[in-house]
Protein backbone atom coordinates (compact mmCIF):
# COMPACT_ATOMS: atom_id res chain seq x y z
CA UNK A 1 0.00 0.00 0.00
CA UNK A 2 1.12 3.39 -0.92
CA UNK A 3 1.16 6.38 1.52
CA UNK A 4 0.32 10.12 0.15
CA UNK A 5 4.43 10.58 -0.43
CA UNK A 6 4.86 7.65 -2.03
CA UNK A 7 2.67 7.16 -4.69
CA UNK A 8 4.85 4.95 -7.22
CA UNK A 9 4.20 5.06 -11.03
CA UNK A 10 1.91 7.92 -11.01
CA UNK A 11 4.46 10.78 -11.43
CA UNK A 12 7.55 8.94 -13.32
CA UNK A 13 9.19 10.21 -16.15
CA UNK A 14 8.76 13.65 -14.68
CA UNK A 15 5.50 14.86 -15.26
CA UNK A 16 4.79 18.24 -16.57
CA UNK A 17 6.54 19.84 -13.46
CA UNK A 18 8.29 16.84 -11.59
CA UNK A 19 6.92 18.17 -8.28
CA UNK A 20 6.34 15.30 -5.89
CA UNK A 21 3.53 13.82 -5.75
CA UNK A 22 0.96 13.97 -3.26
CA UNK A 23 -2.62 12.61 -2.99
CA UNK A 24 -4.24 15.40 -1.18
CA UNK A 25 -4.75 18.07 -3.39
CA UNK A 26 -6.99 15.91 -5.99
CA UNK A 27 -10.19 15.79 -4.77
CA UNK A 28 -12.14 12.73 -5.78
CA UNK A 29 -15.74 12.66 -6.92
CA UNK A 30 -18.18 10.07 -5.19
CA UNK A 31 -14.91 9.22 -3.08
CA UNK A 32 -14.41 8.26 0.85
CA UNK A 33 -11.20 11.09 0.32
CA UNK A 34 -10.30 10.25 3.63
CA UNK A 35 -9.98 6.95 3.86
CA UNK A 36 -8.80 6.64 -0.01
CA UNK A 37 -5.80 8.64 0.91
CA UNK A 38 -4.93 6.58 3.86
CA UNK A 39 -4.61 3.48 1.65
CA UNK A 40 -4.97 4.34 -2.33
CA UNK A 41 -6.01 2.00 -5.16
CA UNK A 42 -4.03 2.84 -7.99
CA UNK A 43 -4.46 1.48 -11.18
CA UNK A 44 -2.23 2.15 -14.32
CA UNK A 45 -2.86 0.75 -17.62
CA UNK A 46 -5.42 -1.59 -18.41
CA UNK A 47 -5.70 -4.45 -20.89
CA UNK A 48 -9.27 -6.74 -21.77
CA UNK A 49 -10.84 -7.71 -18.85
CA UNK A 50 -7.99 -6.13 -16.09
CA UNK A 51 -6.38 -2.90 -15.14
CA UNK A 52 -3.15 -3.41 -14.19
CA UNK A 53 -1.48 -1.51 -10.17
CA UNK A 54 1.31 0.52 -11.00
CA UNK A 55 3.36 -2.25 -9.51
CA UNK A 56 1.89 -4.58 -12.21
CA UNK A 57 -0.71 -6.60 -10.74
CA UNK A 58 -3.75 -7.70 -13.11
CA UNK A 59 -7.24 -6.52 -11.28
CA UNK A 60 -10.04 -7.88 -12.49
CA UNK A 61 -12.99 -5.36 -13.72
CA UNK A 62 -16.69 -6.69 -12.44
CA UNK A 63 -17.79 -3.08 -13.17
CA UNK A 64 -16.66 -2.07 -16.82
CA UNK A 65 -14.82 0.69 -15.61
CA UNK A 66 -18.37 2.30 -14.52
CA UNK A 67 -20.90 0.83 -16.41
CA UNK A 68 -18.47 1.73 -19.38
CA UNK A 69 -15.80 0.13 -20.79
CA UNK A 70 -18.68 -2.05 -22.59
CA UNK A 71 -16.19 -3.92 -25.04
CA UNK A 72 -13.21 -4.14 -22.81
CA UNK A 73 -9.72 -2.14 -22.00
CA UNK A 74 -7.76 -0.95 -24.28
CA UNK A 75 -9.16 -2.23 -27.55
CA UNK A 76 -6.85 -1.38 -30.54
CA UNK A 77 -9.18 -0.18 -32.90
CA UNK A 78 -10.42 2.13 -31.08
CA UNK A 79 -7.07 3.06 -29.29
CA UNK A 80 -5.94 3.69 -33.36
CA UNK A 81 -8.67 5.80 -34.06
CA UNK A 82 -8.26 8.19 -31.46
CA UNK A 83 -4.80 8.37 -32.19
CA UNK A 84 -5.11 8.87 -35.80
CA UNK A 85 -8.22 11.42 -35.47
CA UNK A 86 -5.81 13.49 -32.54
CA UNK A 87 -3.02 13.65 -35.72
CA UNK A 88 -5.58 14.92 -38.18
CA UNK A 89 -7.32 17.72 -36.48
CA UNK A 90 -7.32 18.84 -32.61
CA UNK A 91 -10.56 20.03 -32.48
CA UNK A 92 -13.35 21.46 -34.34
CA UNK A 93 -16.67 23.07 -33.02
CA UNK A 94 -19.92 22.38 -33.98
CA UNK A 95 -21.60 25.89 -33.92
CA UNK A 96 -22.13 27.15 -37.15
CA UNK A 97 -19.51 24.76 -38.58
CA UNK A 98 -18.41 21.17 -38.41
CA UNK A 99 -16.61 18.23 -39.56
CA UNK A 100 -17.65 14.93 -40.66
CA UNK A 101 -17.42 12.26 -38.27
CA UNK A 102 -19.91 14.05 -36.40
CA UNK A 103 -22.36 13.69 -39.19
CA UNK A 104 -21.26 10.28 -39.40
CA UNK A 105 -22.09 9.20 -36.45
CA UNK A 106 -25.38 10.80 -35.95
CA UNK A 107 -26.02 8.75 -38.90
CA UNK A 108 -24.77 5.33 -37.44
CA UNK A 109 -26.68 5.88 -33.90
CA UNK A 110 -29.96 6.75 -35.36
CA UNK A 111 -29.91 3.85 -37.89
CA UNK A 112 -29.42 1.10 -34.87
CA UNK A 113 -32.14 3.53 -32.52
CA UNK A 114 -34.59 1.16 -31.91
CA UNK A 115 -37.67 0.87 -33.82
CA UNK A 116 -36.37 2.55 -36.82
CA UNK A 117 -37.96 5.58 -34.75
CA UNK A 118 -35.61 7.98 -34.17
CA UNK A 119 -34.44 10.49 -36.27
CA UNK A 120 -31.83 13.06 -34.41
CA UNK A 121 -28.66 12.83 -32.12
CA UNK A 122 -27.20 15.99 -30.23
CA UNK A 123 -24.26 15.53 -28.93
CA UNK A 124 -22.59 16.11 -25.40
CA UNK A 125 -19.66 15.00 -23.14
CA UNK A 126 -21.04 13.32 -20.11
CA UNK A 127 -24.13 11.13 -19.02
CA UNK A 128 -25.21 14.92 -17.08
CA UNK A 129 -24.77 16.69 -20.03
CA UNK A 130 -27.34 14.22 -21.94
CA UNK A 131 -29.74 14.20 -19.33
CA UNK A 132 -29.94 17.82 -19.05
CA UNK A 133 -29.54 17.98 -22.75
CA UNK A 134 -32.98 15.80 -22.78
CA UNK A 135 -35.14 17.70 -20.57
CA UNK A 136 -34.46 21.06 -22.76
CA UNK A 137 -35.07 19.61 -25.69
CA UNK A 138 -38.60 18.59 -23.86
CA UNK A 139 -39.56 22.49 -22.61
CA UNK A 140 -38.19 23.78 -25.74
CA UNK A 141 -40.57 20.69 -28.02
CA UNK A 142 -43.86 21.68 -26.32
CA UNK A 143 -43.23 25.17 -26.55
CA UNK A 144 -42.29 25.25 -30.70
CA UNK A 145 -45.38 23.29 -30.61
CA UNK A 146 -47.91 25.72 -28.89
CA UNK A 147 -47.53 24.26 -25.25
CA UNK A 148 -45.24 26.48 -23.16
CA UNK A 149 -47.37 26.01 -20.06
CA UNK A 150 -45.72 21.95 -20.41
CA UNK A 151 -43.22 23.33 -17.58
CA UNK A 152 -42.92 20.40 -14.92
CA UNK A 153 -41.08 17.63 -15.61
CA UNK A 154 -41.53 14.17 -13.59
CA UNK A 155 -38.66 11.75 -12.16
CA UNK A 156 -38.69 8.88 -10.18
CA UNK A 157 -37.38 8.22 -5.97
CA UNK A 158 -33.82 6.27 -6.70
CA UNK A 159 -33.42 7.59 -10.29
CA UNK A 160 -30.18 8.75 -10.85
CA UNK A 161 -29.39 11.00 -13.80
CA UNK A 162 -26.51 12.51 -13.16
CA UNK A 163 -25.19 15.65 -11.50
CA UNK A 164 -26.25 18.68 -13.12
CA UNK A 165 -28.90 20.63 -11.71
CA UNK A 166 -31.57 19.22 -14.07
CA UNK A 167 -30.37 15.89 -13.59
CA UNK A 168 -30.47 16.15 -9.36
CA UNK A 169 -33.66 17.50 -9.89
CA UNK A 170 -35.60 14.88 -11.69
CA UNK A 171 -33.22 12.17 -9.74
CA UNK A 172 -34.43 10.94 -6.72
CA UNK A 173 -31.26 10.32 -4.57
CA UNK A 174 -31.69 11.32 -1.19
CA UNK A 175 -27.82 12.86 -0.50
CA UNK A 176 -28.15 15.10 -3.85
CA UNK A 177 -31.75 16.48 -2.30
CA UNK A 178 -30.69 16.98 0.91
CA UNK A 179 -27.52 18.65 -0.09
CA UNK A 180 -27.93 21.19 -2.97
CA UNK A 181 -30.96 23.03 -4.37
CA UNK A 182 -33.49 21.89 -6.74
CA UNK A 183 -35.42 23.26 -9.88
CA UNK A 184 -38.88 24.22 -9.08
CA UNK A 185 -41.93 22.25 -11.19
CA UNK A 186 -40.60 18.97 -10.55
CA UNK A 187 -42.62 15.99 -8.80
CA UNK A 188 -41.66 12.17 -8.62
CA UNK A 189 -43.46 8.96 -8.89
CA UNK A 190 -42.38 6.02 -6.21
CA UNK A 191 -39.80 4.10 -7.48
CA UNK A 192 -40.73 0.25 -8.06
CA UNK A 193 -38.51 -1.79 -5.16
CA UNK A 194 -40.24 -3.95 -2.99
CA UNK A 195 -38.81 -6.88 -1.19
CA UNK A 196 -41.73 -7.33 0.46
CA UNK A 197 -43.46 -8.88 -3.17
CA UNK A 198 -39.90 -8.84 -5.11
CA UNK A 199 -36.80 -10.41 -2.71
CA UNK A 200 -34.96 -12.07 -4.84
CA UNK A 201 -36.06 -12.02 -8.54
CA UNK A 202 -34.43 -13.36 -11.56
CA UNK A 203 -35.14 -10.94 -14.50
CA UNK A 204 -38.19 -8.44 -14.47
CA UNK A 205 -39.99 -8.55 -11.11
CA UNK A 206 -43.82 -10.12 -11.82
CA UNK A 207 -45.32 -7.55 -9.19
CA UNK A 208 -45.46 -3.72 -9.28
CA UNK A 209 -46.43 -2.61 -13.01
CA UNK A 210 -49.38 -0.86 -11.07
CA UNK A 211 -46.80 1.55 -9.72
CA UNK A 212 -46.73 3.20 -13.00
CA UNK A 213 -49.98 4.32 -12.52
CA UNK A 214 -49.21 6.94 -10.05
CA UNK A 215 -48.45 9.14 -12.93
CA UNK A 216 -52.34 9.59 -13.58
CA UNK A 217 -52.23 10.78 -10.04
CA UNK A 218 -49.48 13.04 -10.74
CA UNK A 219 -51.34 14.31 -13.82
CA UNK A 220 -54.72 14.63 -11.77
CA UNK A 221 -52.43 16.66 -9.09
CA UNK A 222 -50.82 18.98 -12.00
CA UNK A 223 -53.00 19.07 -14.53
CA UNK A 224 -51.42 17.24 -17.44
CA UNK A 225 -51.28 19.93 -19.70
CA UNK A 226 -48.15 21.56 -17.15
CA UNK A 227 -46.09 18.05 -17.72
CA UNK A 228 -43.35 18.10 -20.32
CA UNK A 229 -41.74 14.77 -19.57
CA UNK A 230 -40.97 11.64 -17.49
CA UNK A 231 -38.24 10.58 -17.51
CA UNK A 232 -36.40 7.06 -15.83
CA UNK A 233 -33.77 4.53 -16.18
CA UNK A 234 -35.80 1.39 -17.95
CA UNK A 235 -33.36 -0.15 -14.93
CA UNK A 236 -32.06 1.62 -12.23
CA UNK A 237 -29.02 1.15 -12.40
CA UNK A 238 -26.74 3.62 -9.92
CA UNK A 239 -28.96 2.90 -6.91
CA UNK A 240 -28.49 -0.66 -6.95
CA UNK A 241 -29.69 -2.38 -10.60
CA UNK A 242 -33.76 -2.34 -10.09
CA UNK A 243 -35.54 -3.96 -12.69
CA UNK A 244 -38.95 -2.51 -14.02
CA UNK A 245 -41.71 -5.25 -13.16
CA UNK A 246 -43.02 -6.63 -16.22
CA UNK A 247 -45.57 -4.55 -18.05
CA UNK A 248 -44.79 -1.36 -16.29
CA UNK A 249 -42.71 0.57 -18.63
CA UNK A 250 -45.46 -0.43 -21.30
CA UNK A 251 -48.25 1.18 -18.96
CA UNK A 252 -45.77 4.65 -18.47
CA UNK A 253 -45.68 4.87 -22.09
CA UNK A 254 -49.17 4.41 -22.36
CA UNK A 255 -50.50 6.91 -19.92
CA UNK A 256 -47.58 9.58 -21.15
CA UNK A 257 -49.80 8.79 -24.65
CA UNK A 258 -52.41 9.38 -23.03
CA UNK A 259 -52.10 13.13 -22.22
CA UNK A 260 -49.24 14.13 -24.50
CA UNK A 261 -45.87 13.98 -22.48
CA UNK A 262 -42.72 12.73 -23.66
CA UNK A 263 -41.60 10.16 -22.14
CA UNK A 264 -37.45 10.15 -21.65
CA UNK A 265 -35.74 6.83 -21.16
CA UNK A 266 -32.29 7.88 -19.75
CA UNK A 267 -30.13 5.04 -20.92
CA UNK A 268 -26.73 5.87 -20.22
CA UNK A 269 -25.90 2.50 -18.33
CA UNK A 270 -28.48 0.33 -20.68
CA UNK A 271 -27.23 1.37 -23.90
CA UNK A 272 -25.22 -0.50 -25.90
CA UNK A 273 -25.48 -4.07 -25.00
CA UNK A 274 -25.77 -4.01 -21.46
CA UNK A 275 -29.45 -6.16 -21.44
CA UNK A 276 -28.41 -8.12 -24.64
CA UNK A 277 -29.66 -5.60 -26.73
CA UNK A 278 -28.91 -2.25 -29.01
CA UNK A 279 -30.93 -0.19 -26.14
CA UNK A 280 -33.38 -1.21 -23.22
CA UNK A 281 -36.18 0.36 -25.45
CA UNK A 282 -35.63 -2.76 -27.72
CA UNK A 283 -35.17 -5.30 -24.59
CA UNK A 284 -38.59 -3.71 -23.56
CA UNK A 285 -40.23 -3.14 -26.88
CA UNK A 286 -40.74 0.03 -25.33
CA UNK A 287 -39.93 2.93 -27.62
CA UNK A 288 -39.64 6.36 -25.87
CA UNK A 289 -39.71 9.74 -27.39
CA UNK A 290 -35.75 10.62 -26.09
CA UNK A 291 -32.92 8.44 -24.94
CA UNK A 292 -30.13 9.64 -23.19
CA UNK A 293 -26.92 8.63 -23.94
CA UNK A 294 -23.13 7.99 -22.79
CA UNK A 295 -20.59 5.50 -21.48
CA UNK A 296 -20.11 2.79 -23.80
CA UNK A 297 -21.25 5.15 -26.75
CA UNK A 298 -17.64 5.39 -27.01
CA UNK A 299 -16.60 2.33 -24.55
CA UNK A 300 -15.39 5.70 -22.56
CA UNK A 301 -12.34 6.13 -23.94
CA UNK A 302 -12.95 9.43 -24.51
CA UNK A 303 -15.81 11.26 -22.70
CA UNK A 304 -19.29 11.27 -25.11
CA UNK A 305 -22.60 11.76 -24.42
CA UNK A 306 -25.70 12.21 -26.84
CA UNK A 307 -29.55 12.23 -26.59
CA UNK A 308 -31.66 10.56 -29.70
CA UNK A 309 -35.19 12.14 -30.35
CA UNK A 310 -37.91 10.51 -32.26
CA UNK A 311 -39.38 11.48 -34.99
CA UNK A 312 -41.12 14.82 -34.94
CA UNK A 313 -38.79 16.29 -32.13
CA UNK A 314 -36.67 18.43 -34.53
CA UNK A 315 -38.84 18.86 -36.92
CA UNK A 316 -40.99 20.67 -34.36
CA UNK A 317 -38.14 23.46 -33.45
CA UNK A 318 -37.44 23.64 -37.05
CA UNK A 319 -41.09 24.67 -37.94
CA UNK A 320 -41.30 26.90 -35.23
CA UNK A 321 -38.27 28.83 -35.86
CA UNK A 322 -39.31 29.22 -39.37
CA UNK A 323 -42.84 30.79 -38.53
CA UNK A 324 -40.67 32.88 -36.16
CA UNK A 325 -38.30 33.72 -38.52
CA UNK A 326 -35.10 32.91 -36.02
CA UNK A 327 -32.31 31.53 -37.02
CA UNK A 328 -31.10 29.29 -34.24
CA UNK A 329 -33.67 26.93 -33.60
CA UNK A 330 -32.72 25.48 -29.95
CA UNK A 331 -30.40 27.46 -27.92
CA UNK A 332 -28.08 24.88 -26.18
CA UNK A 333 -24.91 23.42 -26.88
CA UNK A 334 -21.44 22.45 -25.19
CA UNK A 335 -18.07 23.51 -26.71
CA UNK A 336 -16.88 19.96 -26.20
CA UNK A 337 -19.62 18.30 -28.11
CA UNK A 338 -19.18 16.46 -31.03
CA UNK A 339 -15.63 16.81 -30.63
CA UNK A 340 -13.43 14.94 -32.95
CA UNK A 341 -11.66 12.55 -30.72
CA UNK A 342 -14.73 11.46 -29.26
CA UNK A 343 -16.42 11.00 -32.74
CA UNK A 344 -13.51 8.83 -33.75
CA UNK A 345 -13.86 6.55 -30.26
CA UNK A 346 -17.78 6.53 -30.92
CA UNK A 347 -17.60 5.13 -34.55
CA UNK A 348 -14.19 2.83 -33.90
CA UNK A 349 -16.38 1.04 -30.90
CA UNK A 350 -20.05 0.96 -32.68
CA UNK A 351 -17.57 -0.99 -35.62
CA UNK A 352 -16.12 -3.30 -32.71
CA UNK A 353 -19.66 -4.10 -31.02
CA UNK A 354 -20.95 -5.14 -34.68
CA UNK A 355 -18.04 -7.03 -35.84
CA UNK A 356 -17.92 -9.01 -32.72
CA UNK A 357 -21.53 -9.15 -32.14
CA UNK A 358 -20.86 -8.40 -28.52
CA UNK A 359 -24.75 -7.48 -27.93
CA UNK A 360 -25.80 -10.85 -28.81
CA UNK A 361 -22.94 -12.17 -26.55
CA UNK A 362 -24.16 -10.42 -23.58
CA UNK A 363 -27.36 -11.94 -23.86
CA UNK A 364 -25.75 -15.47 -24.16
CA UNK A 365 -23.50 -14.62 -21.26
CA UNK A 366 -26.25 -13.41 -19.12
CA UNK A 367 -28.10 -16.04 -17.58
CA UNK A 368 -24.23 -17.58 -16.28
CA UNK A 369 -24.16 -13.67 -14.23
CA UNK A 370 -27.87 -15.01 -13.13
CA UNK A 371 -26.71 -18.17 -11.45
CA UNK A 372 -24.20 -16.88 -9.94
CA UNK A 373 -25.30 -14.30 -8.37
CA UNK A 374 -28.31 -16.52 -7.34
CA UNK A 375 -25.72 -18.39 -5.32
CA UNK A 376 -25.86 -15.55 -2.90
CA UNK A 377 -29.84 -15.80 -2.06
CA UNK A 378 -28.90 -17.93 1.29
CA UNK A 379 -25.80 -16.24 2.60
CA UNK A 380 -26.93 -15.00 5.77
CA UNK A 381 -25.16 -11.51 5.18
CA UNK A 382 -27.41 -11.08 2.22
CA UNK A 383 -30.80 -9.23 2.01
CA UNK A 384 -31.79 -9.24 -1.83
CA UNK A 385 -29.79 -10.22 -5.13
CA UNK A 386 -31.75 -8.70 -8.33
CA UNK A 387 -30.42 -9.08 -12.14
CA UNK A 388 -30.93 -8.52 -15.52
CA UNK A 389 -29.05 -8.54 -18.79
CA UNK A 390 -25.05 -8.09 -17.46
CA UNK A 391 -25.85 -6.00 -14.71
CA UNK A 392 -26.35 -7.99 -10.87
CA UNK A 393 -26.89 -6.35 -7.56
CA UNK A 394 -26.53 -7.92 -4.18
CA UNK A 395 -27.58 -6.00 -1.41
CA UNK A 396 -25.70 -6.76 2.26
CA UNK A 397 -26.89 -6.25 5.34
CA UNK A 398 -24.96 -3.48 6.66
CA UNK A 399 -22.70 -3.44 9.74
CA UNK A 400 -25.46 -1.91 12.62
CA UNK A 401 -25.23 1.77 12.84
CA UNK A 402 -22.31 1.86 10.16
CA UNK A 403 -24.01 2.21 6.80
CA UNK A 404 -22.09 1.71 4.01
CA UNK A 405 -18.61 0.60 5.92
CA UNK A 406 -19.09 -3.12 5.20
CA UNK A 407 -18.97 -2.23 1.43
CA UNK A 408 -15.70 -0.23 1.38
CA UNK A 409 -14.44 -2.91 3.18
CA UNK A 410 -15.38 -5.84 0.98
CA UNK A 411 -14.44 -2.98 -2.16
CA UNK A 412 -11.25 -2.83 -0.26
CA UNK A 413 -10.20 -6.34 -0.09
CA UNK A 414 -11.06 -7.35 -3.30
CA UNK A 415 -9.70 -4.81 -4.83
CA UNK A 416 -6.03 -5.95 -3.03
CA UNK A 417 -7.32 -9.73 -4.21
CA UNK A 418 -6.95 -8.60 -7.45
CA UNK A 419 -10.84 -7.96 -8.39
CA UNK A 420 -12.63 -4.55 -8.91
CA UNK A 421 -15.78 -4.00 -7.49
CA UNK A 422 -18.18 -1.78 -6.98
CA UNK A 423 -20.26 -0.81 -3.82
CA UNK A 424 -23.29 1.83 -4.01
CA UNK A 425 -23.15 1.83 -0.12
CA UNK A 426 -24.06 -1.67 0.86
CA UNK A 427 -25.30 -2.59 -2.48
CA UNK A 428 -22.94 -5.13 -4.44
CA UNK A 429 -23.50 -3.40 -8.21
CA UNK A 430 -21.72 -5.87 -10.72
CA UNK A 431 -21.88 -4.44 -14.73
CA UNK A 432 -18.96 -6.65 -16.45
CA UNK A 433 -17.30 -6.25 -20.15
CA UNK A 434 -19.77 -7.81 -21.95
CA UNK A 435 -16.30 -9.90 -23.88
CA UNK A 436 -16.77 -11.57 -19.85
CA UNK A 437 -16.18 -15.15 -20.02
CA UNK A 438 -17.64 -17.97 -17.37
CA UNK A 439 -13.90 -17.98 -15.82
CA UNK A 440 -13.97 -14.34 -15.51
CA UNK A 441 -17.34 -14.19 -13.66
CA UNK A 442 -16.91 -17.21 -11.62
CA UNK A 443 -13.64 -15.33 -10.26
CA UNK A 444 -15.27 -12.58 -9.15
CA UNK A 445 -18.06 -13.92 -7.60
CA UNK A 446 -15.81 -16.67 -5.54
CA UNK A 447 -13.88 -13.50 -4.63
CA UNK A 448 -16.74 -11.50 -3.17
CA UNK A 449 -17.69 -15.10 -1.21
CA UNK A 450 -14.94 -15.39 0.25
CA UNK A 451 -14.31 -11.50 1.08
CA UNK A 452 -17.85 -11.62 2.61
CA UNK A 453 -16.92 -14.59 4.71
CA UNK A 454 -14.10 -12.69 5.62
CA UNK A 455 -15.36 -9.44 7.44
CA UNK A 456 -19.17 -10.04 7.61
C1 LIG B 1 -28.60 6.61 -15.77
C2 LIG B 1 -27.48 7.61 -15.66
N1 LIG B 1 -27.68 8.85 -16.10
C3 LIG B 1 -26.71 9.78 -16.05
C4 LIG B 1 -25.48 9.47 -15.51
C5 LIG B 1 -24.44 10.52 -15.42
O1 LIG B 1 -23.40 10.28 -16.30
P1 LIG B 1 -22.02 11.06 -16.15
O2 LIG B 1 -21.38 10.57 -14.90
O3 LIG B 1 -21.28 10.67 -17.41
O4 LIG B 1 -22.33 12.51 -16.11
C6 LIG B 1 -25.23 8.19 -15.05
C7 LIG B 1 -23.93 7.83 -14.48
O5 LIG B 1 -23.73 6.77 -13.93
C8 LIG B 1 -26.27 7.23 -15.11
O6 LIG B 1 -26.10 5.99 -14.64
Amino acid sequence: MHGADDMHGANEGGGVHAAPNTLEPYWMPFTWNRRFKQAPKLVAGADGMHYRTPEGGAVLDSMAGLWCVNAGHNRERITTAIQQAAAEMDYAASFQYSHPAAFQLANQLTAMAPHGAFDHAFFTNSGSESVDSALKIALAYHRANGEPQRRRLIGRERGYHGVNFGGISVGGIVNNRRTFTQLPDVDHLPHTHDLEHQAFSRGQPEWGAHLADDLERLCALHGPETIAAVIVEPVAGSTGVLVPPKGYLQRLREICDKHGILLIFDEVITGFGRLGSSFAAEHFGVTPDLITLAKGISNAAVPMGAVLCRQGIYDALMADAERQGGTIEFFHGYTFGGHPLACAAALATLEVYKEEDLFARAAAMAPVLEELVHAFDDHPRVSDVRNLGMMAAIDLKPWPGRPGELGYELFARCFDKGVLVRLAGDTIELSPPLIAERHHLETITATIRETLDEIA
